[in-house]
């Protein structure tokens, strides 16, 4: 891993260090980065925010805000709502200018860890309606309102120490108005070569972003996922050290059955108990959570 300096992560209008999980790319490990990145902060203490962007919805499914699951009617999942297809208000409705809920808020469709035993931290569920957003937000303003939501909320009195955002696997709406209200974008790639053309064009968009909106966007670490000890793998790692490892720390994350496993049972890694051992991906999380702290300067709180 690339030691970077302390406090090289942008502080946003918010105050909150909020951090997208981006790559254009689907299946390279973007909402299983967000997932256990969230619950490794709140595993040391910290107050965690999760904003699930994609209208796949994998994250607010996989943390169990889906349909039940009727072939377990014992899963502790179970008490959580089915936040998917409600008729009430939804991100969408928060995002664009719809005069029917005109003045929905983050905080009135929240999901809160307090309530539910089975959530470590706060979540903005995703909603089928989100596949709309295409058709709904088509002004400049539609990028704006993911920023404009999060100031609000602090101004409702909301304190987060991280807000962390799930983006879809495209270079939508959405995306862009991840990046513009997290101003720090975590990159989850596989290490293969087909990669380092996704995260070039990535690149390009956020340099786009940056101009167009006369910001600065910091990378603050890079998950090489799936990462295998063979010439592919250490073919994209040279080429990424080459162009962003000044920037960023670079995490080795292998095929692990446990990833894969305790995503098939709604859980993140720090719950997620079986016969083998989790350490190796607890502590591989727990480093990205530590990289987060010393991005922003946060005290760290000592587990
Ligand atoms: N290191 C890994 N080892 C095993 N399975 C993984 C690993 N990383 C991701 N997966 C699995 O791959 C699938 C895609 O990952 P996901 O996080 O949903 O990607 P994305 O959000 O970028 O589309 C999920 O089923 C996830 O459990
Ligand atoms: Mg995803």
């Amino acid at each position: 891993m690339t030691e970077s300096p302390r406090g090289w992560g942008v502080t946003p209008s918010t105050g909150i260090p909020t951090i997208a999980f981006g790559n254009q790319k689907g299946g390279t490990g973007k909402t299983t980065a967000t997932i256990n990145s969230a619950a490794a902060l709140a595993s040391r203490d910290h107050d965690v925010l999760a904003i699930d962007m994609d209208p796949q919805a994998d994250m607010t499914k996989g943390l169990g805000l889906g349909p039940g699951d009727d072939n377990d009617p014992s899963s502790p999942k179970n008490d959580l709502p089915n936040t998917l297809a409600t008729d009430d208000a939804n991100l969408l409705d928060v995002l664009v200018d719809n005069p029917r809920t005109d003045d929905t808020t983050l905080s009135e469709i929240m999901i809160h860890s307090d309530e539910y035993e089975h959530l470590n931290f706060d979540l903005v569920p995703s909603h089928k309606d989100m596949g709309l957003a295409r058709d709904w937000m088509d002004d400049a303003g539609a990028r704006l309102s993911l920023k404009v939501a999060l100031e609000e909320l602090v101004d409702d009195g909301y304190d987060y120490d991280f807000i962390l955002i799930d983006c879809p696997p495209d270079l939508s709406v959405l995306t862009d108005a991840a990046f513009i209200a997290a101003q720090n974008v975590f990159l989850a790639a596989q290490t293969q070569a087909t990669s380092r053309d996704a995260l070039d064009d990535l690149w390009d968009q956020l340099e786009s972003i940056e101009d167009n909106q006369q910001i600065e966007i910091a990378i603050v670490g890079l998950l090489a996922n799936m990462y295998r000890d063979d010439g592919q793998s250490q073919k994209f790692l040279d080429a990424f050290d080459e162009s962003y490892a000044s920037l960023a720390p670079i995490f080795k994350l292998p095929m692990r059955v446990a990833i894969q496993r305790a995503w098939d049972n709604g859980c993140d890694i720090f719950e997620w108990e079986d016969a083998n051992d989790q350490q190796v991906e607890r502590d591989l999380f727990l480093e990205v959570a530590e990289t987060m702290e010393r991005a922003f300067d946060k005290t760290q709180v000592e587990v």
